[in-house]
Parts: structure tokens; sequence; C-alpha cells
């Protein structure tokens, strides 16, 4: 897989949610290196890097959950949104299990996953949705 590069697209805004998002990009991005070369960068281990991720995405959902009441987004578009990062962790989690039993392929399925369900459509179709609020927010409408 190619690697990824920040690009507008994938901006929402607002410069500490972009700054987490493109830590979810660096994951991608070392997901990638450790599938074609057995090791990322840094050498780190696929459970190491899962760590990471699941580390990132609690605190990264909490944030932004947070951010969106804070900025006045409707509850019902706010509900919306937590199912959705609900949705996101559950896979996670079924991902964790299958790594913790050794399925060789659950990295391959992963990295799909990150890409297409979480970078492609969350952040750029879903989480881009409360852009306009948290814009809205900084210049005082
Ligand atoms: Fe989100």
């Amino acid at each position: 897989m190619q690697t990824i590069q920040w690009s507008a697209a994938y901006s929402v805004g607002d410069d500490e949610i972009d700054r987490q998002h493109r830590r979810l990009i660096d994951v991608i991005n070392r997901l990638g290196q450790l599938l074609s070369g057995g090791h990322d960068a840094d050498g780190a281990t696929a459970q190491e890097i899962f760590d990471l991720l699941a580390d990132y995405v609690t605190s990264h959902f909490a944030y932004e959950e947070q951010r969106m009441v804070d900025a006045g987004y409707p509850l019902d578009k706010v509900e919306a949104h937590r199912g959705e990062h609900r949705r996101i962790l559950k896979s996670l989690q079924a991902f964790e299990v299958k790594l913790e039993e050794g399925n060789g392929e659950t990295l391959r399925e992963l990295l799909p996953f990150l890409y297409g369900d979480w970078l492609t459509h969350h952040i750029c179709a879903v989480d881009s949705d409360y852009a306009d609020c948290l814009a809205a927010e900084r210049s005082g409408v």
C-alpha cells in the first residue's frame, strides 16, 4: 500500500482534531510498512501498533465528542456521531480478539478498515459534517 499523505481533504478545520487525525494516518502508514516489510520504521510489532491505536482511539473520540457538544453541534447529530464511534470501537475490539488469537490475516483486514471505513468514510464524510459548526464557533457566529 502507498504511503498516505495528509491533505486538505482530511481537514475538519480544527487544528487539534486535524493533529489527532494525522496520528491515525501515521498508524495506517506504520501498519502498511509492517505488512510489506515485517516491521515498521521504528521496529514496532503489530501488537505495539495496535495498542497505540487502542489508546489513541479512546481519547480521540472522547475529545471529538466533547468539542462537538462545546461548539453547539445539534445533540441528535452528536448522538448519531457517537453511534458511529461505537461502531468503529466495536470493530477494533473484534480485530484485537483476532490478533490475540494469532490470526495472521488480521492486519491485512485491519488496514482497509482503517483506510476505508475510518479515514475515507468517517473522517471525510461524517467528521466533516461538524466542521461548519466548529468554524461558526470560531468566528463567533
Ligand atoms: Fe468522528
